[in-house]
């Protein structure tokens, strides 16, 4: 008998902010539910890097995240296949952020395209903290802690990626060990899909599908939204390629129903309700069980022991990094 071949592990996360949206779905879950099939996975809400930025109103966050928590398991998730915890919940992650602002350089983290970003979006708030600046920092704990070879993430996550690979090599060279594999990025093979009016997807812009939205919200969203605005009555032909409501078609629907309405809509042969109506069937199909199973789940003790045995399981393998990490550190 052949041993079954190790798994590669894989870490991702997300900052409990808000509800979820279909773009968080096909953008991320998809992904995550997808590699439970291959990887060992460890899936954690971000909150404590969710105070980086709401350190002056944390009232949101636990609400957050627990919606977020059910949502992915609405969303297909399996807690039996996957590890999924909280931040918070697990204490090493602190720890190893402090051995590791040890030997960061304070430019490594100043350089971070991110940082000045972030404090320039938001230019409200005050985000010249320590945890602000320190935030990369934190994601690569979350990530070295596992020992993941990989993490799933979206294209603006690559520079933190890359600093934890920087420090992986750093902490190794200073400490003549090897203890941590260094992490790739595996980029969602699924692009950014913009919001329903074009611009980009969020609950703030109200032009996002959000997971808990009921079906009427989400008929009447799909009808309001803009299209072709060369096609202003039925009977002119459009094009679908500057159509918003076309690039979800090539998202959702099968294949033939994108070929159809991108036939139809160039020779006026439907309308765009019939377009719409038709891309609502594909939205439905996903979102239906979605809004029901987490409804199910957000005000259910089951979502509870879930997350004591997911934040145990992740603890467990936090305890023997660290172990491993004072070792190397001969602390
Ligand atoms: N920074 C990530 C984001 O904003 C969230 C995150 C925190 C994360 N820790 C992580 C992602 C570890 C991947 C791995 O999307
Ligand atoms: Fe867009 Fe469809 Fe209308 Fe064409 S028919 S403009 S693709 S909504």
């Amino acid at each position: 008998m052949t041993a079954a071949p190790t798994r590669q592990r894989v870490l991702s996360g997300m900052r409990p902010t808000g509800p979820l949206h279909l773009g968080h779905y096909l953008g991320a879950l998809k992904n995550w539910v997808t590699m439970q099939d291959t990887h060992d996975c460890f899936f954690m809400s971000a909150d404590l890097h969710a105070l980086s930025t709401s350190y002056d109103d944390t009232g949101g966050v636990r609400a957050a995240r627990r919606v977020n928590l059910a949502e992915w398991i609405a969303c297909g998730v399996d807690p039996a296949r996957a590890v999924v915890f909280e931040q918070s919940r697990v204490a090493e992650h602190s720890e190893l952020h402090v051995i590791l602002s040890m030997i960061t350089p304070l430019s490594w983290l100043e350089r971070v395209p991110t940082y000045k970003e972030q404090q320039e979006n938001l230019s409200h708030k005050d985000l010249s903290t320590y945890g602000f600046l320190g935030y990369p920092l934190l994601q690569s704990a979350d990530i070295i802690l596992y020992r993941a070879h990989a993490v799933p993430v979206g294209q603006d996550q690559l520079p933190h990626l890359e600093l934890t690979r920087e420090l992986v090599r750093r902490f190794h060279h200073l400490y003549s060990c090897q203890v941590f594999p260094e992490p790739e990025a595996i980029l969602s093979p699924v692009p950014k899909l913009s919001g329903l009016d074009g611009r980009k997807m969020s609950k703030s812009y109200n032009n996002a599908l959000m997971l808990g939205d009921s079906k009427e919200d989400v008929k009447k969203k799909v009808l309001a939204a803009p299209t072709d605005p060369q096609r202003i009555k039925r009977t002119d032909p459009g094009n679908p390629e500057v159509c918003n409501i076309y690039a979800w078609h090539k998202a959702l629907s099968a294949l033939p129903v994108v070929e159809e309405v991108a036939a139809g809509c160039r020779s006026a042969g439907i309308g765009c309700v019939d377009c719409k109506k038709k891309l609502l069937v594909a939205m439905d199909a996903i979102l239906d069980p979605v809004r029901e199973k987490r409804a199910e789940l957000v005000n259910n003790t089951a979502l509870d022991d879930i997350l004591v045995e997911g934040n145990r399981r992740a603890r467990t393998v936090a305890h023997e990094t660290m172990e491993m990490v004072r070792d190397a550190v001969k602390l």
